[in-house]
């Protein structure tokens, strides 16, 4: 491939710091919202930060996400920058241990398992994990008490991952998980997520003793998974299961060959940890929100009894479909999306020398980019997210902006729609699809999330439960903490709650 580098090139500006190594490491890994806001002013949308001696352009705004998201991955490749941060959690030969192809074929494996027809069997069993959780969990002892008039409180983002995993293991990650979550198991979990951190990313090979649980933790894991599978296999679980092993023991590559036990076991692994924090995540914001805003809280409630009401005071549940089409819940799930996007920064390693596009760039006409191989590209849609030139009110957690015909939320897809053809549909995510959006929370092109239909059945079943059981009232709405790998509410993130009269 011929590239053709404009004479007047030049690489984009350096955004200034004192120390030479760290660079920006500070003042990005504390508030990357406000660095990437503060660098726009002085520097545009393309600018180059130092990050612990990497050199990395972001490129922002909707046609920075286009740049960097629906570039081609022999330039601009994820393995290179993710790898040393996933495979020793994940395991190998899966995900970004592979090259890009196959794991594009493993992308097709795993929406197979996150067929319709499965996605249908979920939403019963994820309202039945509510159920029981907060029948025994002692943070719900005043709802278990049955008195309407006391209020108590719960840890948000505690209870949130609880019921995660209890969710996802019930649904996706099939019956032996869900029965297998001990306290041994969280314990395994535990010591593999330590190993998920921005100083992993950052320091791939540290001496530290987190790494070495790390990586037993990753043994064990994959072993328990192996012995799952060849139970499996050797056909001791007789029902048919609605969940992803099922799916990807089913499978084959191009050239014919089924997936291994080890690397079923290793795409269960990058499951778990793909859905677990995102959907924790913003399920406790989109609890914390509603807490704050009782009054959305309210409509939520109504929506459900108007849909799922029974005479006798009790809710029957929604299939799929119903729940897929209900408008209040969409758009509470949607707006939190919008501002608190779990993942807030998607990079890229650089392979080749790149020229930024001049309308993306350049201070005039006649001035552009090169991007030198052995950078990072990095795409924040949280800048465009929050980006009080697109949105009203951008820093308003406003459900009802999706709603607003004339809105600019409505407007964005509008266009989106009108390019590409495609016609507007307020289903679960059918408006995040372009790489030129101001609105990605799944991320954008070829490394897209799958997971989106699942985390909205997910989060729609859990939150719908929640609201019918209990009213939620918070002062105000937790800051965030950047200094995980997925954005989270800081602590405290206590909400009260008292148990709603008709449950
Ligand atoms: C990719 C966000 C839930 C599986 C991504 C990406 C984002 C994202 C931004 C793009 C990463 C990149 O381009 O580097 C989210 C959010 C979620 C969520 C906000 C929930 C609210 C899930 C769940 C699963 C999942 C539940 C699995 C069941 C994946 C996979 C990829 C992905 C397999 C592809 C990675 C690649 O191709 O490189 N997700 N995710 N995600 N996600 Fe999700």
């Amino acid at each position: 491939r011929q590239l053709v580098v404009p004479r007047n090139a030049s690489e984009p500006p350096e955004v200034f710091h004192w120390l030479p190594i760290v660079g920006s490491a500070i003042s990005y890994g504390n508030d990357p919202l406000r660095f990437f806001f503060e660098c726009r002013e002085k520097y545009g949308d393309v600018f180059t930060f130092i990050l612990l001696g990497r050199r990395v352009t972001v490129a922002l705004g909707s046609k920075g996400n286009n740049f960097v998201l629906g570039g081609k991955s022999i330039v601009f490749n994820a393995e290179d920058a993710y790898t040393h941060l996933t495979t020793p959690v994940f395991g190998k030969d899966v995900v970004y241990d592979v090259p890009n192809e196959k794991f594009m074929e493993q992308k097709r494996f795993v929406k197979v398992g996150l067929s319709t027809d499965n996605l249908r069997a979920y939403v019963g069993m994820i309202e039945d994990e509510v159920e029981e959780f907060f029948n025994a969990d002692p943070s719900f002892r005043t709802y278990q008490s049955n008195d309407i008039n006391e209020w108590g409180t719960f840890s948000t983002v505690k209870v949130m991952q609880e019921i995660t995993i209890l969710t996802a293991s019930r649904t996706l990650q099939g019956k032996e998980i869900r029965a297998g979550l001990t306290k041994d198991f969280a314990e395994v979990y535990n010591d593999l997520d330590g190993g998920f951190t921005p100083i992993n990313f950052m320091f791939p090979n540290l001496p530290l003793e987190s790494y070495r649980k790390r990586d037993r933790a990753q043994k064990k894991m994959s072993d328990f998974y192996v012995g799952i599978i060849k139970n499996r296999r050797e056909g001791k679980s007789s029902e048919t299961e609605h969940d992803m092993i099922a799916a990807l023991i089913e499978q084959t590559y191009r050239n014919g060959e089924y997936l291994k036990d080890h690397e079923i076991a290793h795409i269960m692994i990058a499951l778990l940890m793909a859905g677990q924090h995102t959907s924790s995540a913003t399920g406790s914001w989109t609890l914390l929100h509603l807490a704050n805003n009782p009054e959305v809280a309210e409509a939520l409630y109504k929506e459900q009894v108007e849909n799922f009401g029974t005479p006798d005071g009790k809710f029957r549940s929604p299939s799929f479909e119903e729940l897929r089409a209900l408008p209040v819940l969409d758009s509470a799930i949607r707006e939190t999306l919008r501002m608190h996007p779990p993942i807030h920064s998607i990079m890229r390693y650089v392979r080749e020398d790149v020229v930024v596009p001049g309308s993306l760039s350049a201070p005039s006409k006649d001035k552009t980019y090169l991007i030198p191989k052995g950078n990072y590209v990095l795409a924040s849609p949280y800048v465009s997210q929050m980006d009080p030139r697109v949105w009203k009110n951008a820093d308003t957690w406003d459900p009802a902006r999706w709603s607003d015909p004339e809105g600019v939320a409505a407007a964005a897809y509008n266009t989106y729609a009108d390019e590409h053809g495609e016609k507007i549909d307020y289903g679960f995510g059918a408006v995040s699809k372009g790489t030129e959006s101001p609105y990605q929370p799944f991320g954008a092109g070829k490394h897209r999330c799958i997971g989106e239909q699942f985390a909205y059945l997910q989060l729609g079943a859990i939150i719908t439960s929640i609201v019918r059981k209990i009213e939620m009232r918070i002062e105000t709405v937790p800051e965030h903490n950047y200094h995980t790998m997925i954005v989270m509410p800081k602590n405290p993130n206590i909400i009260s709650y008292r148990r709603r009269k008709f449950d």
